[in-house]
């Protein structure tokens, strides 16, 4: 008989037909007369009780049914009394297809974040990561519907690139030497640069620049890939390696642009509430009890637009009255995440979409504005996490940007192919980049950054 998923079988209401279900024992308590055991296959946060009478197994078999333990049930669906679901398994036959001894890492409950860290191979078995990789599955489904039911096409860019598009140098180099040749030499004297078949190259920071010439021939495009960032940062919201969307348009000015950030996240947010009920039901009530109450609220109110200049007025204002913070406020100051969750959490209690930044604090390709010292970024801001969005309208004047490119340094001989877009038929047009990531840990309540990928890159873990 076939394998039944559990989250179908806790949908079934056909009492006395015989099922098979396979999983993970989540727990077993019980009598001299009967068994319970909690069983999970990762389908749900739901498990599934199967009732055991003790007569019908020998004590043997009860013994290696302990948490971890991997089993394949087949039994009667009954209907439940008491275990929380309408169903429950009343077992015929049991057979262990994994044993799991006491030494099983995952074993106890209410483990620390931390812990769970340090065994980031099995706490994909727990009922918080389930939960965090099944919202993270249905927000890339989000991403992807969205941007399909919206005409936009997803646009494949490279991981190898030679640009370095937010020009912050903070690239992984690529070699092509021989790694255990690497090993081998003991004197250090190994040379990193011009390595990739004669080129120096990296692993991209962003999508961008490749995205710009996607959307200057296919109208509206994304991206929706790895992106790594060699920033030795160990922040709860960096990562050395992350996923980042970057919607592209042609024609778009900011303030489509802005709109556009602020129908997608929304759109993604209500995809959750709609799709990952039991998930979010879960977080709610283990991680974070106002989550629901959040997710809610960006969903249903609009988000604040305001200038930097503006913003830092706010701030130093708040100064002013005695707001201690740990970094200075200034126009011209990039804002520190203190900074950004005060304008959100404290002053707007609402999400807001910072724009028309200093030149100096951004990169290169943004659309400068006709006060010679601003430029059209736009920041989107959310509580708890800080910036979640960066973007703007491109400069696409040939003459400009050149300008701006020489000011800045920028090594010319990289970017004649990124300046063609402008030789060629240039058009306004803007975007920006979803740190997908920080979208999960908006979604999920979760805290660090480290616990809603399953395998994260950071300075300090990179080995599984
Ligand atoms: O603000 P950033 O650096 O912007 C860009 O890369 C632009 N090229 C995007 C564009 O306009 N197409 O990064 C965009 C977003 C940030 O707002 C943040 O959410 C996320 O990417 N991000 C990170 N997430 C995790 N770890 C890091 N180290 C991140 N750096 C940026
Ligand atoms: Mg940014």
């Amino acid at each position: 008989i076939r394998r039944i998923k559990i989250i179908d079988v806790l949908k079934r209401e056909d009492y006395g037909s015989e099922v098979n279900v396979k999983g993970w024992v989540r727990t077993r308590r019980g009598s001299k007369s009967v068994h319970f055991i909690a069983l999970n296959d990762g389908s749900t946060i739901n498990n599934v009780q199967i009732v055991a009478d003790a007569d019908k197994f020998d004590d043997e078999l009860i013994k290696l049914i302990t948490t971890g333990a991997c089993l394949s049930v087949t039994g009667e669906l009954v209907q439940s009394v008491g275990s929380g679901q309408a169903v429950e398994i009343r077992a015929r036959e049991i057979e262990v297809l994994g044993t799991c001894g006491s030494d099983y890492p995952m074993q106890k409950k209410g483990q620390s974040m931390e812990y769970m860290r340090t065994h980031a191979h099995m706490r994909l078995r727990t009922n918080t990561f389930g939960a965090v990789f099944r919202i993270r599955h249905n927000m890339a489904m989000a991403v992807h519907r969205y941007f399909h039911e919206h005409g936009f096409f997803y646009f494949h860019t490279p991981i190898i690139t030679a640009s370095d598009c937010e020009g912050a140098g903070q690239m992984f180099q690529v070699t092509t030497k021989n790694l255990y040749d690497l090993k081998k030499d003991d004197e250090g004297k190994i040379d990193y640069s011009d390595d990739f078949f004669g080129k120096t190259t990296s692993l991209t920071v962003s999508g961008q620049l490749e995205g710009e010439l996607g959307a200057t021939a296919l109208g509206a495009i994304y991206t929706f890939g790895p992106t790594f960032r060699a920033e030795n940062s160990n922040t709860p919201r960096h990562l050395a390696e992350f996923w980042m969307i970057e919607p592209e348009v042609a024609f778009n000015d900011i303030h489509d642009n802005m709109d556009l950030a602020e129908d997608f996240i929304k759109y993604c947010v209500r995809w959750a509430l709609e799709h990952c009920q039991d998930d979010l039901a879960f977080l709610n009530k283990m991680i974070d009890k106002t989550l629901l109450e959040r997710l809610n609220f960006v969903v249903e109110n609009d988000f604040v637009r305001l200038p930097y200049t503006k913003g830092i007025e706010i701030l130093e204002e708040a100064v002013k009255n005695g707001r201690k913070f740990e970094f200075p406020i200034y126009w011209g100051a990039d804002l520190a995440s203190e900074h950004e969750r005060y304008l959100v959490e404290e002053y707007f209690k609402r999400p807001v979409i910072l724009t028309d930044y200093p030149k100096e604090i951004k990169a290169f390709y943004m659309k400068m504005n006709d006060d010679g010292k601003t430029v059209r970024a736009m920041d989107v801001l959310f509580p708890q996490i800080g910036e979640i969005i960066g973007g703007s309208e491109r400069e696409e004047n040939y003459d400009k940007l050149m300008a701006r490119i020489e000011e800045l340094n920028i090594p010319m001989k990289d970017m004649w192919w990124y300046l063609d877009t402008r030789r060629f038929g240039t058009c306004p047009h803007s975007g920006f980049g979803l740190g997908f990531e920080r979208l999960i840990l908006f979604v999920t309540g979760m805290q660090n950054i480290r616990d809603v990928i399953p395998f994260p890159r950071t300075p300090k873990n990179a080995e599984f």
